[in-house]
C-alpha cells in the first residue's frame, strides 16, 4: 500500500516512521501515513511562524476563493472521502456523508464570512473633547494556530479549525487524531490546490506523546483542541499564557416534558443517543422525562433502540456502527457492567461485539453510577424519571459539563425557561442536544470547555480587538 505524504508547509512530504490506520470494523488497513520527524515539525513551525504577517495581510478575495475551493473541491470528492471516513473511523457511510457534507458548508460558511469580517467605526465625537475622532476596530490574528482534532469527525472538525483560520488570515498546523489521520490529510491534499503561501498549512500526524513540544512552542500563539476534559485542561495548564480554546466533553441531557410529541421525542433521542456509536460530545446519554409520561415514554424509546441498524459501517443501512476500538467498547462494557451492580436495569443492549457495543437503555441507574456522571461516549441511554420541569432543569443541570441539551416541549414558556436555566452552551428546543449547524456558536460552559466554534465565534476566538482612532475629522 503507497505511503500517503503528510503536508508540511503546504508540500507534501515523508518521515522516517509510518502510521498504520486500521478499520475498527473488520481490523483491515485501510492507509499507511508518514509520521513526521522533529526536524520536520521544526520546519513547519517555523514556516507558519515565518509567513505570519503575509498570511494576515492576504486580501480578503484571495482568502475567500481558497475558502470557497475547498469546498467546491470537497463538494465533488465527497463520496471517496466518506469512504475514507468510515473505514478509518469507522462511522457508519450514512453519517460520513453528512460528515462531508457539513466540511462543504463549514469551508462555504467561511468564505462567506470572510467578506464580512470588516471591522466597524465607532465615533467618537459623542464628547465635546473628542470632536472630529473616529475609531476604526479591527480584529486582527493572534498569530499561527495549533489546531489538536479528535478521531469522531476527523474531518469536520478539522474543518473547523482551518476554516476560520484561513478567513482570519492566521497560518495553522494541524494534529489530527492517531487513529484517524488520513481525512485530515485528504483535506492537506485540497488546501494545496489552493495557492496559499507556503507555511499556512501543515497536517503534521505526529503521536500524542510528541505533541506537547507543538502546544508549547511559543511561535503557535493559539492553541485550539477537541478531545477529552483531562487532555484538554492539561494543555491549559501547560500553557496557561496562550490562548487557548478547549472544545471537550458532556454527559448531553434530552429533557422529556411531559406535553411533548413522543414519538418523535423517542425517534430522535434513539437515533442521537447511538449516532456515532455514541461517539460526540453531544451525543444523548441522560434522557430525563417527566414522571406521568416515563413509562409510555421509555416503551416507544425502547422500541426506537431496537429498530437501529447495527452492522458494517459501510452498508447504506447501517445506523449504528463499531466504536473506534474495542478498548473503547471494553471501557464502555464495563461501565455499563459498574452501573448494573449498583442496581441498573439494562432495557435493551449490554453487549459488546468486538469494538461494536449494542444501543443500550438503563434505567434505575444510580445518580454516582459512571454512565450519569461522566462522559460515555458510547451508544448508551440513561433514563430518569423525574417529577416535575422543574426537576427536569435541576437533573439536567446536575452535571460537571454543560456543553448541549435538548428540551422536547410544547410549551413556549418552558422553552424560555429552559433557555434561561440550563447550564450549557446551547439549548435546543423541540430537538436532541445532538443539533448542531456549522454556522452556529458551539462550545460549553463548566467543564465542557471554553470559547466557541462555529465559523463567526471561531473568527473571533483566533483575533484579538485593534483601535485605530483617528483625529481631525469631519464626521
Ligand atoms: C463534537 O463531538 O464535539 C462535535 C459534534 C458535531 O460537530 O456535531
Amino acid at each position: 500500500m503507497d505511503v500517503r505524504p503528510f503536508w508540511l508547509a503546504g508540500s507534501p512530504a515523508t518521515g522516517d516512521d509510518e502510521l498504520t490506520v486500521t478499520n475498527p470494523h473488520d481490523g483491515r488497513v485501510v492507509g499507511v501515513g508518514s509520521v513526521p520527524t522533529p526536524d520536520q515539525v521544526e520546519q513547519a513551525v517555523a514556516a507558519a511562524h515565518a509567513v505570519r504577517k503575509e498570511a494576515a495581510a492576504l486580501p480578503i478575495h484571495a482568502r475567500a476563493e481558497a475558502l470557497a475551493h475547498v469546498s467546491r473541491r470537497l463538494a465533488e470528492r465527497s463520496e471517496e472521502i466518506a469512504r475514507l471516513i468510515s473505514a478509518e473511523n469507522g462511522k457508519p457511510i450514512f453519517w460520513a456523508r453528512g460528515e462531508v457534507a457539513r466540511a462543504v458548508s463549514t469551508f462555504r460558511f467561511a468564505a462567506e464570512e470572510t467578506r464580512r469580517f470588516s471591522g466597524e467605526a465607532q465615533r467618537l465625537d459623542t464628547e465635546p473633547a473628542a470632536a472630529g475622532r473616529l475609531a476604526y476596530v479591527s480584529r486582527q490574528p493572534y498569530g499561527p494556530v495549533l489546531a489538536v482534532t479528535p478521531f469522531n469527525f476527523p474531518l469536520n472538525l478539522v474543518a473547523h479549525k482551518v476554516a476560520p483560520a484561513i478567513a482570519v488570515g492566521a497560518p495553522v498546523i494541524v494534529k489530527p487524531a492517531p487513529a484517524t489521520p488520513l481525512s485530515a490529510l485528504v483535506l492537506g491534499e485540497i488546501l494545496a490546490e489552493t495557492g496559499l503561501p507556503e507555511g499556512m498549512f501543515s497536517v503534521l500526524p505526529v503521536p500524542n506523546d510528541r505533541a506537547g513540544a507543538l502546544v508549547e512552542d511559543p511561535r503557535l500563539p493559539v492553541v485550539s483542541f477537541t478531545g477529552s476534559g483531562p487532555v484538554g485542561y492539561a494543555i491549559k495548564d501547560r500553557v496557561p499564557r496562550k490562548h487557548v480554546t478547549l472544545e471537550l466533553g458532556g454527559n448531553a441531557a434530552a429533557i422529556v416534558l411531559a406535553d411533548a410529541d413522543l414519538d418523535w421525542a423517542a425517534t430522535r433521542v434513539a437515533l442521537f443517543g447511538n449516532y456515532q456509536a455514541g461517539q460526540s460530545c453531544i451525543a444523548v446519554q441522560r434522557v430525563i422525562v417527566e414522571e406521568p409520561v416515563a413509562e409510555a415514554f421509555t416503551a416507544k424509546l425502547v422500541a426506537a433502540v431496537d429498530s437501529l441498524v447495527v452492522g458494517d459501517p459501510a452498508d447504506d443501512k447501517t445506523q449504528v456502527g463499531p466504536m473506534v476500538s474495542v478498548e473503547a467498547a471494553e471501557r464502555v462494557e464495563q461501565w455499563v457492567a459498574e452501573a448494573v451492580a449498583a442496581g441498573g436495569r439494562v432495557l435493551t443492549g449490554g453487549g459488546r461485539d468486538g469494538a461494536t457495543v449494542a444501543p443500550t437503555v438503563l434505567a434505575e441507574v444510580p445518580g454516582e453510577a459512571k454512565v450519569v456522571r461522566e462522559e460515555v461516549f458510547g451508544p448508551v441511554l440513561v433514563v430518569q424519571p423525574v417529577g416535575s420541569a422543574d426537576e427536569a432543569f435541576a437533573a439536567a443541570n446536575d452535571s460537571k459539563y454543560g456543553l448541549q441539551a435538548g428540551v422536547f416541549t410544547r410549551s413556549i414558556e418552558a422553552a424560555f425557561r429552559a433557555g434561561k436555566e440550563l447550564e450549557v452552551g446551547g439549548v435546543i428546543i423541540g430537538d436532541v442536544p445532538s443539533y448542531r449547524a456549522d454556522q452556529m456558536p458551539y462550545g460549553g460552559v463548566k467543564e465542557s470547555g471554553i470559547g466557541r466554534e462555529g465559523l463567526r465565534s471561531a473568527m473571533e476566538d483566533y483575533t484579538y480587538e485593534k483601535v485605530m482612532v483617528l483625529t481631525g475629522l469631519t464626521l
